[in-house]
């Protein structure tokens, strides 16, 4: 049975992604850090380990790669969870150093500590790494250079992860806008109603898993049914 790695599967994205994975037979080691909506989430999925943490945390990550050792196979891990910063997003000239610092923590840093930790089964297995951008990484939108900057932090790792891992997929993967907590907390105040569900950014990542392009950056919006070219 395949196994994923899914970090912030409690609601948007994660949950839709561990969603769509479940029906399709997957096995999953999953995280966020409240335990109760975790286990909500994940409630009535057929091979869940759900384990409450933070990415940030070093003796978390461990635990995942315990559990992801222990299934004896690892097939994918989806870096998804993620930091907005403050709200409203402060401008590069404001913005306090220190959130700064905790937006790069959970943005970049956590997600290569747990490549890191997973390389080895990963590669074992010819597996794919699907660290979670945003549009944000390469468009400069004022107020976005926090979150933003990171992203694209997150863009370069996985660009030189694919260069350095030949025989693994590395995908930087642009979900587009959801309607989300972490997109309302982005535009505090206003009717997000208009955005679409997370459903349709998850069975665009699935679509990517199923067609298997080479390593690089896609959007949702051009994993559409046809093919990609290998
Ligand atoms: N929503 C959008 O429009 C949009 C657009 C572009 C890109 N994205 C990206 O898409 C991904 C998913 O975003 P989303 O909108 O689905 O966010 P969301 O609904 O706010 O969900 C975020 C998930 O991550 C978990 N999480 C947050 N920080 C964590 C940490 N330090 N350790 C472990 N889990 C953590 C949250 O649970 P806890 O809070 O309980 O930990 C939750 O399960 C993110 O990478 C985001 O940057 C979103």
């Amino acid at each position: 049975m395949p196994t994923a790695v899914i970090t912030g599967a409690s609601q948007g994205l994660g949950r839709a992604t561990a969603h769509a994975l479940a029906r399709r037979g997957w096995s999953l080691i999953v995280d966020a850090r409240r335990p109760d909506l975790l286990a909500g989430a994940m409630a009535g999925l057929p091979d869940v380990t759900a384990i409450p943490g933070d990415v940030t945390d070093p003796a978390h990550r461990a635990q995942l790669a315990q559990a992801a050792s222990r299934t004896g196979r690892l097939d994918l891990l989806v870096n998804n969870a993620s930091r907005l910063g403050p709200s409203p997003q402060p401008e590069l000239c404001q913005y306090p150093l220190a959130e700064l610092s905790q937006v790069y923590q959970t943005n970049v840093f956590a997600p290569l500590a747990l490549i890191q930790l997973l390389a080895g089964p990963l590669t074992t297995a010819a597996g794919t790494i699907v660290n979670v951008s945003s549009d944000a990484a390469v468009d400069a939108y004022p107020g976005w250079g926090g979150y933003g900057s990171a992203k694209a932090a997150l863009d370069q790792v996985t660009a030189v992860l694919a260069a350095e891992l030949p025989s693994l997929r590395c995908y930087a993967f642009d979900p587009g806008d959801m309607r989300t907590d972490m997109h309302q907390q982005a535009f505090p105040g206003q009717d997000i109603s208009d955005r679409p569900e997370p459903e349709g950014s998850a069975e665009a990542l699935l679509r990517l898993l199923a067609q298997r392009p080479r390593s690089g950056r896609y959007r949702a919006s051009e994993l559409t049914e046809p093919a990609v070219t290998q």
